[in-house]
């Protein structure tokens, strides 16, 4: 390929919220230090048809890879694997596909977070405690994921799942949900839901009832899970890394040839909780002042080329004259 070659990427995410807002400025943090790359963000808002027109329209366009978080696993995966294998690179980050039609893949270990509330709440609540699940979108694979690590240990160390209902990641559909189970169940020490916008609002509702339910969430966005632990409005919530950067320097491994690993699962946190949530939050505002003087430096950096290119054309042109 030519030496000015641009290598144009494209990121199809499912749904816009904090926690992806988080990995959109990492991806676009990261992308300012490859002068060979520019990237382009699409969401779905949480819509699979939308998602597949966004990867037509990457893969129609000349982009030279295409990054995707598939909404649901079944809807997603044609389009993935036709893309794919037409000889589009794809990876694959966050939410699965069916099957193995991509050419890398970073993910997080879903069953093992489960695994892991479950164990925090056999810890925090002790014998024969009893949990409502908020399950997060059914056919997307960490909601799956996180519901089968939770619930075999959960139940392994003598726990009991009243109900497990899906209010799809949002909090809008989890208030009603758990106000409505809340009235049905009397006897509930645990909510367990698959993300923190969901646990916040199961929380509320909790308040509103005047009932005192342990609540555990994950993702610990900083602005969200993080801030609602550091608040007490959630008792704990696990870790969903983002690792924007990650994806950046993957692809730009792949068209270039370069190493890199193909599956790629990150490991699971221990919780976030009163114990460790203030000193998080405090690392996380540290990351941001940096985060604000690199892009400080980046237009001084980008503002001295502009004068500086201007000032050599000016020189060239009063030599030609
Ligand atoms: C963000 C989100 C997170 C959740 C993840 C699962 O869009 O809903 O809250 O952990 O997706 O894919």
């Amino acid at each position: 390929c030519s030496e000015d070659r641009i290598y144009r990427i494209g990121v199809s995410q499912c749904s816009s919220d904090d926690w992806r807002t988080k990995m959109n400025d990492e991806i676009k943090r990261e992308i300012m230090f490859h002068e060979d790359a520019v990237v382009e963000i699409r969401s779905a808002d949480d819509d699979s048809k939308k998602q597949i027109a966004d990867i037509k329209y990457f893969a129609d366009s000349g982009f030279d890879i295409i990054i995707v978080s598939p909404n649901e696993a079944a809807t997603l995966t044609p389009i993935i694997k036709e893309v794919y294998e037409r000889g589009l690179p794809v990876i694959i980050f966050d939410r699965n596909i069916i099957g193995d039609t991509y050419t890398a893949r970073l993910g997080v270990d879903d069953v093992g977070i489960g695994r892991s509330a479950a164990h925090y709440a056999l810890q925090m609540l002790g014998n024969h405690p009893k949990a409502i699940e908020i399950f997060g979108l059914k056919g997307s694979t960490p909601a799956e994921d996180r519901h089968t690590g939770f619930t075999k240990e959960f139940i392994k160390g003598g726990g009991e799942i009243l109900e497990s209902a899906a209010a799809d990641w949002n909090k809008e559909d989890a208030v009603p949900l758990v106000d409505s189970l809340l009235r049905i169940h009397d006897d509930v020490d645990l909510i367990y839901a698959h993300n923190d916008r969901m646990a916040i609002g199961a929380s509320e509702v909790a308040r509103k009832l005047g009932r005192d339910i342990k609540i555990i969430g994950i993702d610990a966005a900083p602005d969200i899970g993080i801030k609602a632990v550091a608040d007490g409005v959630l008792d704990a919530t696990f870790l969903y890394p983002t690792e924007g950067h990650r994806l950046i320097r993957t692809a730009l491994a792949i068209l270039k040839g370069e190493p890199y690993k193909r599956e790629v699962c990150f490991p699971v946190s221990s919780a976030v909780d009163h114990t460790n949530a203030d000193i998080l939050l405090l690392q996380n505002e540290t990351l941001r002042d940096e985060t604000e003087k690199m892009h400080i430096l980046k237009m001084r950096i980008d503002d001295y080329w502009t004068k500086h290119s201007s000032q050599t054309s000016l020189f060239y042109a009063t030599i030609v004259i």
